[in-house]
């Protein structure tokens, strides 16, 4: 489904993306791991049109879409979740899944004059998707609650639930999911990544320190360190990799709870 071939990306002289080559399969979900400063979060940038590359290529069902920007991407569904913006935090749970772009025609000035009708007649489609979203995600009773009061986990759930309110077929690019959620919400979350890709056919790919989270949801797993692809495989036969091994010394390959 895409295609990452000898990607680099520069700051100045260094090189958080050195080369990276990797494959995304449809209907797979993918784990990225690898030590803080490896340039997991950059290569997310760039394939999702954040940064431009120095150099290399990214293709998406063969075609090239190296560089090109997020809104485009966005309408392929290819889709990097984000934090919810600081100021939708007022605005509440429903009201920011209905803020996601989905190709109504309400936000042309002469639909207003034209299409009163349709708008209405969208605006409702739209209200009833949002629900549904926060019904698949267990978040329903949140909807009246507005977005800048809900718990850090809840907030990543709603972050993907923002991403069900396109219409196209989908990758999501989740970036450390896990980080400052309780293993509640972390279930949750895993469950909702889970049914998206067995019952919708999501694709998914995830970085995440938390091995148990990666360990239950992800297959292959792809190891990066120093801007580079070190090694690709089960989680297993990852954790048993010289190379990786090595580039975990000091920082060490663990679980959260320590073992
Ligand atoms: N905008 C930037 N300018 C300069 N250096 C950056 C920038 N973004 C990231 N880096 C550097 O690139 C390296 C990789 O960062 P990052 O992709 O965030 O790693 P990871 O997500 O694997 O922890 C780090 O050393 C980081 O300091
Ligand atoms: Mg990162």
């Amino acid at each position: 489904m895409i295609k990452v071939e000898n990607l680099h990306k520069h700051f100045g002289g260094f090189r958080a993306v050195d080369g990276a080559s990797l494959e995304i399969s449809p209907g797979s979900i993918t784990g990225l791991i690898g030590p803080n400063g490896a340039g997991k979060t950059t290569l997310f940038n760039v394939i999702a049109g954040v940064l431009g590359p120095t150099s290399g290529q990214v293709t998406m069902d063969g075609e090239d879409i190296t560089g090109l920007p997020p809104h485009s991407l966005f309408e392929k569904g290819l889709l990097r979740t984000f934090q919810i913006a600081h100021e939708f935090h007022s605005m509440t749970c429903k009201e920011n899944l209905m803020m996601v772009p989905s190709g109504q025609s309400g936000e042309a000035l002469w639909n207003t004059w034209f299409g009163r009708k349709r708008i209405a007649n969208e605006e409702r489609a739209l209200a009833a998707k949002a629900d549904e979203v926060l019904e698949f995600l267990t978040i329903d009773h949140l909807k009246d609650h507005r977005a800048g009061q809900v718990s850090g986990g809840q907030k990543k759930l709603l972050e993907l639930g923002r991403t069900m309110m396109v219409d196209a077929n989908k990758i999501v690019f989740l970036d450390e999911v896990g980080a400052g959620v309780n293993r509640t919400l972390l279930n949750t979350i895993a469950d909702a990544i889970q049914r998206l890709n067995e019952e919708r056919g999501y694709t998914f790919v995830v970085i995440e320190h938390d091995m148990d989270f990666i360990g239950r949801l992800c297959d292959p797993v792809i190891c990066m360190a120093e801007g580079k692809v070190l090694a690709q495989g089960t989680l297993d036969e990852i954790k048993a990799n010289e190379q990786v091994i090595e580039a975990y010394l000091g920082t060490g390959l663990k679980n959260k709870s320590g073992t």
